[in-house]
């Protein structure tokens, strides 16, 4: 069963950068794209553990602070050639607000 969390503001998120959001010992990336758009992932790269957070998004990408490697957003999925994803977290945006299914971090994190 899902469990929205109303997390934070999308104000509190730069643009297309991310904040990080702590769940258990679970560190989340929730990103914000140039049109207002919401992602969250785990934040660990799927290369070598880079923080995403730290990363530079560009359309629904991100590209890792550490080596370069770009993640798609959605799947949280390396663009080819490189392979491996991080994990990713179902979140919506309702009237300015970022909400997180609690349900799917806590299965993640277990
Ligand atoms: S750790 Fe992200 S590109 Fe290497």
């Amino acid at each position: 069963m899902n469990q929205w969390t109303d997390i934070l503001d999308v104000n509190d998120i730069p643009r297309l950068g991310a904040r990080v959001v702590r769940h258990g010992n679970l560190d989340i990336a929730v990103f914000r794209t140039a049109d207002d758009e919401v992602f969250a992932l785990e934040d660990r790269c799927p290369h070598k553990g880079g923080p995403l957070s730290q990363g530079i998004v560009h359309g629904r990408k991100v590209t890792c602070p550490m080596h370069g490697w770009n993640v798609e957003l959605a799947s949280g999925c390396a663009v080819a050639p490189d392979e491996g994803c991080a994990r990713e977290f179902p979140v919506r945006l309702e009237s300015g607000r970022v909400w997180l299914d609690l349900s799917s971090v806590s299965a993640a994190a277990a």
